[in-house]
């Protein structure tokens, strides 16, 4: 475990907004209202920031995480809207929707934060003290509910300093969130799919685009996140994995991790290493673009070496697990 933080509390004024946008800038977590719920914000773009928001919420596993942004023009430069898209977004933004979207050419959020899928998660929300902290940092920021793993979300910032005190930097206190429950996420990327009810209602939706929303075939939670069956739930090399692997084979490439090289590392095809450190906070910040280059080297097999099981290491395995099952 790292040290405690010290966590501040501050009422929403122009200061705090301020201090907000400085901390996400130096890669540290704030906590802060939107109109759903309090989301614990880090910057979306920096791998290490959100691999630190992972450990601080003591998920056991990478759920992708909503990428808020300040307005449709920063939406668009994450993702690729489609027809039902543009709609909804006219219609409903800023508010308690999320869509699902294709990535888009030259999206800047980390691999870590879309757990390496091909789609993002974006939002606008609507409440003055999340938009102004979007508009000070000017860029995107990842907000999960702002509440530790299995907890419930938080709605006001006494929750947040309860759950979350001594695990992240600033809460912005903007009083009693008006929704109350999280955004209504929709997926689209073909025929619209209701992936999570929400603020937003399901008929307001199907008004907007004149016709009704696909379910999705499994039912999810927030820490087992949907696996519906048009979505990729989780990244999946096209070459397969070996785990725990302590040397290398021939004609492998080798995810390493930490300082001690495995046997045969110099007939790896390709190598990169997850942290020479062994620090699990830069190893989270590198899985998932690390085994996108790998999976690209055409190597028979991608041999990761074993990775600790403590902090984020138990989020680590279960990804590489996931990966390397047989499809
Ligand atoms: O109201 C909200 O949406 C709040 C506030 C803070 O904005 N945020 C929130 O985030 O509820 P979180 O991380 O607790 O829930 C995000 C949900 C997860 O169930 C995740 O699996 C899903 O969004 N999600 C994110 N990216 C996805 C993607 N690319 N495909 C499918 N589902 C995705
Ligand atoms: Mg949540």
């Amino acid at each position: 475990m790292t040290a405690p933080l010290v966590t501040r509390l501050s009422k929403a004024d122009a200061a705090s907004v301020a201090d907000a946008a400085r901390v996400l800038a130096a890669g540290g977590l704030v906590a802060f209202p939107t109109e759903t719920v309090y989301g614990l914000g880090a910057d979306a773009t920096d791998g290490r920031a959100v691999a630190r928001l992972y450990q601080a919420k003591g998920r056991p596993a990478f759920n992708p995480l909503i990428a808020h942004v300040a307005d449709l023009n920063a939406a668009q430069a994450l993702g690729r809207f489609d027809a039902d898209a543009t709609r909804l977004a006219a219609a409903f933004w800023p508010g308690p929707l999320t869509l699902v979207l294709a990535k888009a050419a030259h999206c800047p959020v980390a691999e870590l934060a879309t757990a390496g899928l091909d789609t993002i998660a974006v939002r606008v929300p609507n409440h003055k003290v999340a938009r102004d902290i979007l508009r000070a940092f000017g860029k995107p920021v990842v907000a999960p509910s702002a509440n530790r793993s299995g907890h419930l979300s938080p709605t006001t910032a006494d929750h947040v300093l309860a759950d979350l005190g001594g695990r992240i930097d600033l809460i912005v206190d903007g009083g009693a969130t008006p929704v109350g429950i999280e955004s209504t996420i929709v997926a689209c990327l073909g025929e619209p799919v209701l992936l999570r009810p929400g603020g937003l209602p399901r008929a307001a939706i199907e008004r907007t685009l004149a016709r009704k929303l696909t379910d999705p075939p499994a039912a999810g939670t927030d820490d087992a996140p949907l696996a519906p069956g048009m979505l990729a739930s989780h990244y999946a090399p096209r070459t397969p994995l070996r785990l725990n692997a302590r040397r290398v084979e021939a004609g492998e490439a080798l995810l390493a991790f930490g300082p001690t090289p495995a046997e045969g590392a110099g007939r790896a095809k390709s190598m990169l290493n997850l942290s020479e450190r062994g620090d699990l906070i830069e190893a989270a910040a590198n899985l998932f673009s690390q085994l996108r280059a790998l999976d690209a080297a055409g190597a028979g097999a991608i041999a990761v070496m074993p990775i600790p099981a403590d902090g984020l290491g138990e989020a680590i395995n279960d990804r590489l697990a996931r990966a390397a099952a047989p499809r």
